[in-house]
Order: C-alpha cells, then sequence, then structure tokens
C-alpha cells in the first residue's frame, strides 16, 4: 500500500525564495482590481491609473502613471463609477504603499468576505491573495509579523467568506497556487481546513477563525530548518530528516514565544504530522489524543502535498488521485470523518450519490469492459507487509487507470483492502491492488465491487525515492 506520508508535507515546499507576487511590477506600482476592492483599503493613499495604449514609455521602457486622486481626498464609490464607465478595470499604486494598503486590505478583507454580493470567485482570490502576502511576511520575520492583528484578520475573512459563500471551498480552491512555496502550503492549508471544519459541522465564526490561524502557523517552525535541508531535491540523510521533523517543536515554540495564549494553534504547529495509528511524529499519539483540529490539518497539508508540484515531481497527483490516497489510508492514518468531509468538498454530486470519492473518479476515467475471472484475497497489514486471507474467485467488468469493477459472490466492507490476481490458476506476480470504494447487492446471488487501485504512482515512488519528506 502507498502511504501518504512518504510525501509528507512539506519539507520540500519550503523555500527561501519568495515567489513573485501576482501584485508585484517592476514599473513601481500595484494593480489593484477596481470593481470589489473595499474602499476603505485605499484610505489616505494615492491612486493612479496606467496610461492608455500609444502613450510613449519611460526612459527606462516601463509604462505611464498619470495620478488620479492624491489619498488626501478620498476615494469615492463616485469615483468607482466613473472609472468603470470608462472601462478602467485596474486602478494603481505605489509599491511603496503596499504594506499600508496590505494592513487596511486585511482590517476590511472579513467584510468584504462576508457581503454575498462580492462575487464569489473574486471574493475568494481577494481572500486568498492577502493572506499570502501576510504570510510572505510572516515567514520573513515571524516575531514580529505574528504579534500584529493581521494573522487574525485574514482568518475572520476567511471564515467570513466561507460561512457565507456556497462551494467556497471549490471557489478557494480554484484561486489557490500549486506551487511549492512555504507561503502557498500555508494558505492552502488555512484556506482548506475551514471548509472542511465548516462541512464537519463547525459554525461559530470565532471558532472557524481560530481554526484558520491554526493552519496559517502550523508550519512557521519550518523557519528554523537549515535552508540547505529544506530545499535539497535528493534524498534526506537520517540526520537531515530527523532536523527537518524538529520544525513541529520549533513552531509550537515560535507561536508560543510570540506571546500567542490560544493552545489550539500551538497545539496544531506540534501535532499536525501526528497519525491515527501512532506512526507519526514528534509524540507518536494517536486517535483521539491527537486534537481534531491537528487531524483536519494533517488531511489538508497531504491533500496539498499531493497536489502541489514539486521540484522532484514531474507533475501533480490529480485531485482524484489524491482523494484515493487519502481514503486509502484513513482510518489507519487519518481520521476518517476529516477524509470523508473532503471527499464532500471535492465532489459534492458524487458524495450525494453516496459513494464517496469513487464516483468522482468513476465519472472521470474511460472505463473498458474486461471480463475474465480472477482470483481475490484479503489483505491485512503485518510488521512482514500485506498478508492475503480467505481467497475467492470473482469476474473482472471493466477496468480504469484507477480502478476495477468485480461482481464477487460475496459481498465486501467499504474500505477493506483486497489483492486481485488476473490468472487464477496460476498466481504469479501480475497482482494488483486496491481497496473497495463500493459494493452493490445485484440480488442474483453476486455482488458489484467497485475497487479502487492504491498502487503507487510514479509519482509517489518519485517522491519515495527523491523527496525531502519530513
Ligand atoms: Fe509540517
Amino acid at each position: 500500500m502507498s502511504t501518504v506520508d512518504s510525501v509528507q508535507p512539506d519539507v520540500a515546499a519550503v523555500t527561501a525564495a519568495k515567489p513573485a507576487s501576482v501584485t508585484s511590477s517592476r514599473a513601481g506600482y500595484l494593480p489593484i482590481p477596481l470593481n470589489h476592492i473595499p474602499l476603505d483599503t485605499l484610505n489616505q493613499i494615492s491612486v493612479y491609473l496606467k496610461a492608455r495604449l500609444g502613450t510613449e514609455p519611460t526612459e527606462d521602457g516601463g509604462e505611464k502613471y498619470s495620478l488620479y486622486s492624491s489619498g488626501v481626498v478620498p476615494f469615492t464609490e463616485a469615483d468607482r463609477t466613473r472609472l468603470r464607465q470608462n472601462r478602467v478595470r485596474f486602478i494603481y499604486v505605489r509599491t511603496a504603499d503596499q504594506p499600508k494598503l496590505q494592513r487596511q486590505l486585511e482590517a476590511c478583507l472579513a467584510t468584504m468576505a462576508a457581503d454575498k454580493k462580492t462575487p464569489s470567485e473574486e471574493a475568494a482570490a481577494l481572500v486568498y491573495e492577502t493572506s499570502f502576502e501576510l504570510m510572505n511576511e510572516v515567514l520573513s520575520d515571524p516575531a514580529l509579523s505574528l504579534s500584529s492583528d493581521s494573522v487574525r484578520n485574514v482568518c475572520q475573512a476567511v471564515s467570513a467568506f466561507v460561512i457565507n459563500h456556497r462551494g467556497a471551498f471549490s471557489h478557494l480552491f480554484s484561486a489557490a497556487r500549486h506551487d511549492f512555496y512555504t507561503a502557498t502550503h500555508l494558505v492552502n492549508v488555512a484556506t482548506w481546513m475551514v471548509p472542511i471544519a465548516y462541512e464537519m459541522g463547525y459554525r461559530d465564526d470565532a471558532e472557524l477563525t481560530r481554526i484558520g490561524q491554526a493552519g496559517l502557523l502550523h508550519d512557521v517552525g519550518k523557519v528554523r530548518i537549515a535552508p540547505e535541508i529544506i530545499s535539497k531535491v535528493g534524498k534526506l540523510t537520517d540526520d537531515e530528516f530527523a532536523e527537518v521533523r524538529q520544525h513541529a517543536q520549533f513552531g509550537y515554540d515560535i507561536i508560543k514565544s510570540a506571546g500567542w495564549t490560544d493552545e489550539l494553534v500551538c497545539a496544531v504547529a506540534q501535532q499536525h504530522h501526528e497519525r491515527q495509528d501512532g506512526s507519526g511524529y514528534p509524540g507518536k499519539l494517536t486517535g483521539d489524543q491527537i486534537h481534531v483540529v491537528s487531524r483536519i490539518c494533517a488531511v489538508a497539508d497531504s491533500f496539498d502535498a499531493m497536489t502541489a508540484l514539486r521540484p522532484y515531481k514531474d507533475r501533480a497527483l490529480t485531485v482524484p488521485e489524491a482523494m484515493a490516497i487519502l481514503q486509502s489510508e484513513a482510518p489507519e492514518k487519518y481520521d476518517p470523518t476529516v477524509v470523508s468531509a473532503l471527499v464532500r468538498l471535492v465532489d459534492p454530486a458524487a458524495a450525494s450519490e453516496k459513494e464517496g470519492g469513487a464516483e468522482v473518479e468513476r465519472r472521470a476515467q474511460p472505463r473498458f469492459t474486461f471480463q475474465v475471472p480472477a482470483r481475490v484475497f484479503l489483505l491485512t497489514t503485518s510488521p512482514l507487509g500485506p498478508q492475503e486471507h480467505s481467497g475467492f474467485v470473482a469476474v473482472t467488468r471493466d477496468l480504469s487507470r484507477i480502478g476495477l469493477g468485480l461482481n464477487t459472490p460475496r459481498p465486501l466492507d467499504q474500505g477493506q483492502a483486497i489483492r486481485v490476481y488476473l490468472k487464477v490458476r496460476a498466481p504469479g506476480r501480475e497482482y494488483l491492488d486496491g481497496v473497495v470504494a463500493r459494493c452493490r447487492n445485484l440480488d442474483d446471488g453476486s455482488f458489484e465491487v467497485g475497487i479502487q487501485f492504491v498502487a503507487e504512482s510514479a509519482e509517489l515512488t518519485n517522491a519515495r525515492a527523491g523527496g525531502n519528506d519530513g
């Protein structure tokens, strides 16, 4: 069985380099989408317009900008309307004003996110990008940045967005980057933990805000790990691996020393690599010993680790591939309640059919009719590896790249690990390992069983061979 811990979040995701922000501009001006920027954000900030096409560029080849309002006179809704009528889509502010703009944006972000009239995709993008800019600051100076209200402010906005916008998860997922920078990872995890928690039944905005804060800060301890280890593409030595694992405790220490008193936020930094069966670190905690929000973080963390691009991967796993792995590793590694919530968010239609993530994949993958006898064994885990039990003969129905349909003479439990040999008489090495995703009684003495493969994908193999997993 593959293990998500082989791509464990998220050491290779860290780099000292800051990615180019979408708001960066070599000309020294930041573009601001005009339509839904909260006007309080522009308080006492000069607003510029880009010169129209055909205007001579500046001497250094840059574009020209003209002052629209000086900041002394407020930029008003009437200004916005007038510019819109002139088909202006972006206004600009000087990069020197970015810190002020960022603080003012954070302060009014929650109000904007709570407004159901704000288009969801625009609200999601603004919440995501504001959080991303903030986390770049936090990672460059955690002690300074963590003492401000900024983290709470952006998490209030995430919470407000999730509470007030249907399909918040998919909008946030669409807004997300999928690169390997730490700021990206922290924002992805935080902005997915909140909708997962909401899906699990959390409704209190203050509590959802705390959950978002825990997500944003869960990996902050990585700032204390040597950059050459963090950015190493090749396989880590045992000593390097041991150092990387310290980031959980370092994170706890950093958050505590920054004056945070919320034990939840500290606990998640410390516990997000714990696993249900005690195979995680640093405390080898099991089940309920792990805070439920740490369990939510573990799932979001691994989901991002699998769906992000990495230096050692040709491509990221697709969402169905990642979901299949998470489902196959619950309940041993992951809390199945959390995984189920993520399944419902990833494909609400599939969830409504009560077939979990299997239906997502069944629809997404071409399937071929493939009817041959097969020998099936139930698998149990042991220190020696998977052990085969209770063999019986079944008939294959269809095959796709990620799954196999079977007709079996007996029902199989969802989640049961099985091995299928396609040669009945002389089982050899040609087998497929999978997990039962669904089982339906055909009322003719047979059962229709859907199997999701859990054989290692090339990505996981590469990750295992060369990844800097922590
Ligand atoms: Fe981590």
